[in-house]
C-alpha cells in the first residue's frame, strides 16, 4: 500500500514520513493512498479476532488508515462504539471512547505516527476533549504532552482528565482559536509536533466512526448523517471516509451529511448559506464549549465534504441544544452539549422539510455525559431534607 502527504489545493506530494500540516501553497494537507480495492470482508473476520488491534474500531481497518507495522500501533484500543435505535433515530455515540470522546480515533492515529517520528513532545489546542485525549495517548506512548487551552473556557470533567494523565496545561489568555493560532507558531519554532486536527493522521482515524457505524448497519447506507460542527475536523473526515467506502465498493450510495452548528459559532453555516464564496471568521460564543470555535482550521475539507455528499450546514440555538440534550439525556443514553447539536439539527431540518419522514438517520453523539458536569445539573430534581420518613413523603408528594 503506497501512502503519501498531498495539498488538497495543488498536486503537491510530500513523503509519508515529513511533519506536514500545510503546503507551500498555503493548502491543507491529506494522506493519499494508492494500491488495490480493499474488500469489506476483511474488517468482519477481525471482528471475531482477540487482538487489540483487531479490537479497535480503527485499526480494523488499518490498510485504509495507516501502514505500519502492528507491534508499533499505540491502541487503548479505541472504537467500538455502540449504535442505539431510539425513536425511530440511530445514534452512534462516540463518547463510549476510552477517554470519553471520538477524538480517541485520530489519536492513537497521531500518536502511532508521532512514534514513528520519534518526536520529542507533542501538543494541540483544545476546548477539552483532544487534549484529554492526547494527555491518555501521549501518556501511554510516553512522550511529553503540552495542551493549549482558552483560559477559564473548558469545562471542569475534561481539564480534570487532562491534568490527571499528566500533560502540562498552558491556560492561554483568549479563546480556542487564539490558543490554536499560538499553538502552531509554538509547535513550528519549537519542533513540537502538533496532533490537531490539521494533522492528516488525525484525520485519517476519524474515517472510522463512519465506516464502524456503516458495518453496524451492514453496509446498508442510512440518509443522513449529522455532526456538530466546530474546527470541521469530521465533517472533513466523514466526507473522506465515504468517498472512500463508496470508491472501494463498501456501500453503493453516498448518505448526505448534515454539519450542525451553534448559532453563536456559526462561521461554516454562513459560509454555507453563500455557497461558500467566502471564508468567515467570528468570534464564537455558545453554552456548548467544545464547539466555542470562530475560526475552523479544515474549512477547505469540510467544503469539500458538503459537496461531495449533497450535504448541508445548519445552524440551532444554545436554547435549541439544551432541550435536546435533555432529550437524549431522558432516554438514558446521555451526553454533552455539542454532542446535542445533533438531534437539536435533525429537528430543525425536519421541520423545514429538509428531512423527509421514513428517510434513516445517523446522530454521531461526540462526547460523554460526565465531560461538562455543569450542563448535567437539573436543580428542580434535587432536594435536601431532614432525615426522617416524614420528610421523604412530603417530598414525594409535592
Ligand atoms: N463535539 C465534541 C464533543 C468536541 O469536543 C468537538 C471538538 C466537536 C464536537 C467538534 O468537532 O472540531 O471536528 O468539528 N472539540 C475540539 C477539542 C475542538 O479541542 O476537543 P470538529
Amino acid at each position: 500500500m503506497s501512502e503519501r502527504l498531498g495539498c488538497i489545493t495543488c498536486d503537491a506530494t510530500y513523503d509519508i514520513g515529513k511533519v506536514r500540516y500545510t503546503c507551500d501553497c498555503g493548502g491543507l494537507i491529506e494522506v493519499q493512498r494508492g494500491g488495490p480495492i480493499l474488500h469489506r470482508d476483511t474488517f468482519e473476520a477481525r471482528r471475531m479476532s482477540r487482538h487489540p488491534n483487531d479490537q479497535s474500531g480503527v485499526w480494523r481497518f488499518r490498510e485504509a488508515v495507516l501502514g505500519v507495522a502492528p507491534n508499533t500501533i499505540v491502541t487503548h484500543p479505541e472504537g467500538g462504539t455502540r449504535l442505539y435505535l431510539r425513536n425511530g433515530i440511530y445514534f452512534k455515540h462516540e463518547g463510549e471512547n476510552p477517554t470519553g470522546s471520538f477524538k480517541d480515533r485520530g489519536m492513537t492515529v497521531a500518536v502511532t505516527q508521532a512514534v514513528a517520528l520519534r518526536v520529542r513532545a507533542i501538543a494541540c489546542a483544545s476546548t477539552g476533549n483532544t487534549s484529554a485525549s492526547l494527555a491518555a495517548y501521549a501518556a501511554q506512548a510516553g512522550i511529553p504532552a503540552v495542551v493549549f487551552v482558552p483560559a477559564g473556557k473548558v469545562a471542569s470533567g475534561k481539564l480534570a482528565q487532562t491534568l490527571a494523565y499528566g500533560a502540562r496545561c498552558l491556560q492561554v489568555r483568549g479563546d480556542f482559536d487564539a490558543a490554536m493560532r499560538l499553538v502552531r507558531e509554538a509547535c513550528d519554532k519549537l519542533g513540537i509536533y502538533l496532533v490537531n486536527s490539521i494533522n492528516p493522521f488525525r484525520i485519517e482515524g476519524q474515517k472510522t466512526i463512519i465506516w464502524e457505524m456503516l458495518q453496524d448497519l451492514q453496509w446498508e447506507p442510512p440518509d443522513w448523517i449529522v455532526v456538530p460542527a466546530g474546527n470541521l475536523g469530521n465533517t472533513s473526515a466523514f466526507g473522506k471516509a465515504l468517498k472512500e467506502a463508496f470508491v472501494n465498493g463498501w456501500i453503493p450510495k453516498i448518505p448526505r451529511l448534515a454539519s450542525i452548528q451553534a448559532h453563536g459559532a456559526n462561521p461554516f453555516f454562513r459560509g454555507y448559506q453563500e455557497s461558500f464564496a467566502t471564508r468567515h471568521r467570528m468570534s464564537a460564543e455558545t453554552i456548548a464549549s467544545a464547539i466555542r470555535i470562530g475560526d475552523p482550521v479544515s474549512w477547505d475539507k469540510a467544503v469539500t465534504a458538503i459537496r461531495d455528499t449533497h450535504g448541508v450546514v445548519e445552524e440551532v440555538t444554545d436554547d435549541e441544544i439544551m432541550a435536546a440534550k435533555r432529550t437524549i439525556d431522558g432516554l438514558g443514553i446521555g451526553c454533552e452539549p455539542a454532542s446535542a447539536a445533533t438531534l437539536a439539527g435533525v429537528r430543525k431540518l425536519r421541520a423545514a422539510g429538509a428531512m423527509k419522514d421514513g428517510e434513516r438517520i445517523v446522530c454521531i453523539l461526540t462526547g460523554h455525559i460526565l465531560k461538562d458536569p455543569e450542563a448535567n445539573y437539573r436543580p428542580e430534581n434535587v432536594m435536601e431534607i431532614d432525615a426522617t420518613i416524614g420528610a421523604v413523603e412530603k417530598s414525594l408528594s409535592s
